[in-house]
């Protein structure tokens, strides 16, 4: 059995002492959060990086930094988490699904545009399992009606398109997830990139309370004590939430980020050898399809299962794979459409507190999206070593041979 904690076990600790030590004093030298924000901007070659507490937070952020606001509509795919569809939400607009392609399972450039009505302010690609989008489409789009483009990389750290372009740096920001299952994690945790200074700004000002003296690199606010610790100071120009990063959450984000590209690389070669096996002739489960050229960042191995066709249920190729040593395999969620909250929403004709919604509102049909659904097993890589990859995979072989 692996110990656990084997992914925190270095400067993480070091960080957090120095934090613990300094009595959380927010204006020193060691601001935890502007030094995670630093290293995770360079590692993505972009100008601004802002840390938040999740990345539903960083989400919601964005869009606002967008201009997305009630009466709006914000494009996302059908299948993903629930919150993308949330942000849309919180920020009184309306998510509109497009479908997703049946063999990558990401967002379909073709239906995005199908979905485009005079309302639609935004387009939310999500670069699922840790597989990037079309952006090349997706940018044409977005260039041709006038659309800012946000890319969810919660589950795509690092990975690369055909042209070279890093997840998250391709649209006009890019959102990470630092929850627990993440490549990387801070136990909870979010951060933005983007090159827009004005983005940047409005970004870190809608988390961090409309502080008048937060800019577009800093999110410190206790700056110049002899300037605000004053009556007549006027501390808020604008409204916003407390999305802000604890330090102790900064300290372990900074302490992973130094080793980023150590945990990418252990789940893409996890990836790897699921690959493999499955291309061996197997009936029963077909991979996501990576694109020419496309460096997958591997979250997780995604395949949609095809045994039902066989009389193998889900759970009863799950139950086996388990039997058999392995760690499990997750379901995709409901598609966003489908989770009661936006599914009762839409039937009851009301949406975002006291706004009417007709169907006029371009919802959109997900035919695709709700077939792959019920059907993706998602394999998990975030194996220790290469023992730990391989009692995974031998469980796979012995499931496929058990059924097939
Ligand atoms: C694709 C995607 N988007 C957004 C989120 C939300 O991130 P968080 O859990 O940090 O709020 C997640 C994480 O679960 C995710 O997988």
């Amino acid at each position: 059995m692996v110990k656990k904690g084997w992914r925190f076990h270095n400067n993480e600790k070091k960080y957090l002492n120095r934090i613990l030590k300094s009595d959380f004093s927010a204006g020193s030298d060691n601001y935890m959060s502007e030094q995670f924000e630093n290293l995770f901007a360079k590692k993505h070659n972009q100008k601004f990086a802002i840390s938040s507490n999740s990345g539903t937070s960083t989400l919601h952020q964005a869009l606002h930094s967008f201009g997305v606001g009630h009466g709006d509509e914000v494009i996302i795919p059908a299948l993903t988490v629930g919150m993308c569809g949330f942000v849309v939400w919180q920020c009184g607009a309306v998510p509109v699904y497009a479908d997703v392609d049946k063999e990558t399972f990401l967002i379909d450039p073709a239906d995005i545009e199908k979905k485009i009505t005079k309302k639609t302010k935004a387009i939310m690609v999500v670069h699922l399992y840790g597989l990037m989008c079309d952006m090349d489409k997706i940018l044409k789009i977005g260039k041709k009606y006038k659309l800012k483009i946000l890319e969810d990389c919660a589950q795509c750290f690092l990975a690369y398109d055909d042209k070279k372009r890093i997840s998250g740096t391709v649209g006009d920001a890019g959102s990470w997830s630092l929850e627990s299952s993440k490549h990387i994690s801070s136990s909870e945790g979010g951060v933005l990139t983007t090159n827009n200074k004005s983005l940047a700004l409005k970004m870190r000002k809608f988390g961090g309370l409309g502080f008048t003296n937060i800019t577009a690199f800093s999110g410190k606010v206790r700056i110049d004590k002899n300037k605000f610790q004053n009556p007549n100071w006027k501390r808020h120009n604008e409204f916003g939430f407390n999305y802000r990063m604890s330090e102790l959450c900064a300290a372990v984000a900074l302490a992973q980020t130094e080793k980023l590209e150590y945990f990418v690389n252990k789940r893409i070669e996890s990836g790897k050898e699921f690959l493999k096996l499955l291309k061996k002739k197997n009936e029963l489960l077909i991979p996501q399809k990576v694109p020419n050229k496309y460096i997958h960042s591997y979250y997780t191995f995604a395949a949609l299962f095809n045994g039902k066709k066989k009389g193998i249920s889900w759970s009863a190729f799950r139950k086996k794979f388990v039997n058999f040593g392995g760690d499990g395999i997750y379901s995709a969620w409901q598609t966003v459409n489908n989770e009661p909250c936006f599914y009762n929403a839409r039937k009851n004709g009301l949406y975002s507190g006291s706004m009417k919604i007709s169907n006029s509102y371009g919802w959109g049909e997900t035919p695709v999206a709700i077939n792959l659904q019920k059907n993706i097993m998602q394999f998990t890589t975030n194996q220790k070593n290469k023992k730990e990859i391989k009692r995974q995979i031998m469980a796979l072989k012995k499931t496929i041979e058990f059924f097939e």
